[in-house]
């Protein structure tokens, strides 16, 4: 008879006892919950469990086919990385110098407007957060929290101003001054919003700011009893920056913004700010160069995370072209489509200065508050230092184009991975 490969045997109590390590629950709810996401689209899950879905929408939606959005991140997925094997990787520095301050990753947070819509903690938890990671955050002129509440919130932190340029240049200006005044040293001013995008989601929702309870909310709310506790008993959702508005988020954007906006106003608005400028939402070689002209410290690539126009350039296709012409005299700056610490880093390896992050913030968030952004920069910041050793490098500067191939793409079709 055959002698058999395994030999069995009655399991013994004394054998098994220190196999079994069942402890109680040690951590709370919440920080099981966010310690249980892997991934910032384990975030997602959680924060849409936990939102209404008008905020929601909000915030994971895009424009009209959303599909420059899904082409942005598809475009990070249809990269290939070509490591570099047998070299000491026993460190892993993120740092990294950005407009003359020293980050300790290369990714800040991007602006968002109606940020306690999405969750009651807001702009002071995300710049808190930010804070604690050693890296920027940026308030939008759409925020819900003032620019001296952030400041007070986070004091040792890199707090910088977005602007929209409204009709009324003086009152812009007056937000300008007033966030100099509290300290602000970095003019982020975004330019690609001459009209509102078409948000379908936000048309379909009928979503409001704030939100209205009707008899569709109200439903909504039941799975979703904290959003809505918060709501009603923390200080109204408004505008730091403006007095209140009752309607749609598209006609509060299209009352604002100026669509004669043009470069001399860019030019106006650089002679009048002292300081660092970011134009935020360039989108072609030729206006990266003439933003550059025109004074800016740092250009940002950014079709403004797939909500304005549609089918919008990919900002990580653009990024090699706009790296060569503008010679490194301008920084060049990265955002839409960041959902991995590997976007991050293959950015930064096509020539990008910096990055910025929107919905994997609020993703985080949704998810749990200062505890959820904590989470979502947590789980960028391991995914970049894995990545990164993978990758044999030990320093951002290390990275190098010739770390990425962008293979042909498959643009907006399949499924995104979860
Ligand atoms: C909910 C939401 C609100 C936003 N509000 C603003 C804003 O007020 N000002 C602005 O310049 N960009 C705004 N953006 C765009 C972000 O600053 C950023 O460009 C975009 O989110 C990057 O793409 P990502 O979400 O894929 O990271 C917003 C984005 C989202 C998702």
């Amino acid at each position: 008879m055959d002698v058999p490969n395994v030999k069995r045997q009655f399991p013994k109590v004394s054998e098994l006892a220190p196999l079994l390590k069942f402890t109680g629950p040690t951590l709370h709810r919440k920080e099981q919950r966010l310690a249980n996401a892997v991934t910032i689209w384990d975030l997602r899950e959680i924060a849409k469990k936990r939102t209404p879905q008008g905020p929601f929408d909000y915030t994971d939606g895009a424009a009209e086919s959303e599909v420059t959005l899904e082409r942005a991140r598809q475009a990070f997925l249809d990269l290939e990385f070509r490591p570099n094997i047998l070299r000491d990787v026993s460190g892993a520095n993120l740092e990294r110098q950005s407009l003359g301050e020293n980050f300790k990753m290369p990714v800040g947070i991007a602006p968002t407007g109606f940020t306690r819509m999405m969750q009651t903690e807001g702009e002071r938890a995300g710049a808190r957060a930010a804070e604690k990671y050693g890296i920027p955050f940026t308030l939008s002129t759409l925020g819900t929290t003032t620019i001296e509440d952030v400041v007070a919130a986070a004091p040792g932190g890199v707090n910088w101003f977005q602007l929209y340029m409204w009709k009324d240049r003086d009152r812009s200006m007056e937000l300008v001054r007033r966030a100099e005044a509290a300290g602000v040293k970095h003019l982020m001013l975004t330019v690609d919003v001459p009209v509102a995008g078409a948000r379908l989601r936000d048309v379909r929702n009928g979503l409001t700011i704030p939100p209205r309870l009707t008899a569709k909310t109200l439903v909504d709310a039941i799975p979703k009893p904290e959003w809505w506790i918060n709501f009603l008993t923390t200080p109204g959702i408004s505008f730091a920056s403006m007095s209140s508005w009752n309607g749609t988020v598209a006609e509060l954007l299209d009352f604002m913004f100026d669509p004669t906006m043009t470069f001399d106003d860019l030019k106006w608005i650089r002679n009048q700010w002292k300081g660092k400028l970011t134009v935020k939402g360039i989108q072609t070689v030729d206006d990266a160069k003439r933003a550059a002209k025109a004074g800016a410290d740092a250009i940002l690539l950014s079709n403004h995370g797939g909500r304005q126009l549609d089918r919008a350039p990919v900002p990580l296709h653009l990024l090699v072209d706009v790296k060569r012409e503008l010679k490194g005299d301008t920084e060049v700056h990265l955002d839409t489509g960041i959902m991995h610490g590997a976007d991050i880093l293959a950015a930064i390896a096509l020539g990008a200065d910096f990055t910025y992050i929107g919905r994997a913030y609020l993703y985080g968030l949704m998810a749990g508050g200062q505890q959820g952004v904590e989470r979502a920069l947590e789980i960028l910041k391991v995914q970049m230092i894995r990545n990164m050793k993978l990758l044999g490098v030990s320093s951002l500067e290390e990275l190098e184009p010739s770390h990425v191939k962008i293979l042909q793409t498959h643009q907006g079709l399949g499924k995104l991975p979860n």
